[in-house]
């Protein structure tokens, strides 16, 4: 992690050390071969835009674009905190998912974060990079003062959201959430 470069990086890698979910990691077999950070600039070339494509339609993404996009959800500096893993032995995005924050005046001047764009290669599913993915996304709001975190989810995965302890808001069965103020 120490070797990755900042200015590479979607958000600042040194993040990850204090919201890494160790227990989740060290029962994982083989994960000495898969890394989680940042995503980066070059992921592109990591197949990470194929690995979005089997969450949703991408449309046509020239690699300027990606990187034009890269650049501005980076330059919103403490909003976007996209994490990936990667498996090393081939060089693939194999994981991802989005926090975003959205700054308040309410709570204090708080601000509140998003879980958005969690997938997981077909290939690699029902191993826990999944749960390791939205662990670290729950672990990196804590660590960021969110007074709150929510997403919105498909009917099939409320039960996998509840497991990691997200809440069904009364009469929106998808809408999740999880309170840190209270
Ligand atoms: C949903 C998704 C991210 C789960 O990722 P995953 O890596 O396969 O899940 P994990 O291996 O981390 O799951 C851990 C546990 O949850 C269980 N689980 C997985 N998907 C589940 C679901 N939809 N409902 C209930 N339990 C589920 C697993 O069986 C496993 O149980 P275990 O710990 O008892 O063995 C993945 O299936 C995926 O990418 N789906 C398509 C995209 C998608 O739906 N994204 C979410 C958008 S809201």
């Amino acid at each position: 992690m120490a070797e990755m470069a900042l200015e590479n990086s979607i958000f600042d890698p040194e993040l990850l050390k204090n919201s890494y979910t160790d227990e989740l990691i060290m029962g994982m077999k083989d994960f000495y071969k898969f890394k989680l950070r940042p995503l980066c600039a070059t992921d592109m070339n990591k197949r990470y835009v194929e690995l979005l494509s089997q969450l949703t339609s991408t449309g046509h993404i020239t690699e300027q674009m990606f990187l034009n996009k890269f650049y501005e959800m980076k330059n919103n500096v403490g909003t976007y905190y996209i994490t990936v893993i990667e498996d090393t032995q081939i060089n693939v995005i194999v994981a991802s998912g989005s926090l975003v924050l959205e700054k308040k005046f309410i709570h204090s001047c708080g601000q509140r974060g998003r879980i958005e764009d969690v997938i997981v290669d077909d290939l690699y599913r029902g191993k826990g990079f999944g749960k390791l993915i939205v662990q670290n996304l729950i672990a990196l709001s804590r660590i960021l003062n969110c007074y709150k975190i929510s997403l919105e989810c498909k009917d099939t995965n409320v039960n996998w959201y509840s497991s990691m302890g997200f809440i069904t808001e009364h009469g929106n069965s998808n809408f999740m959430q999880m309170r840190h103020d209270e």
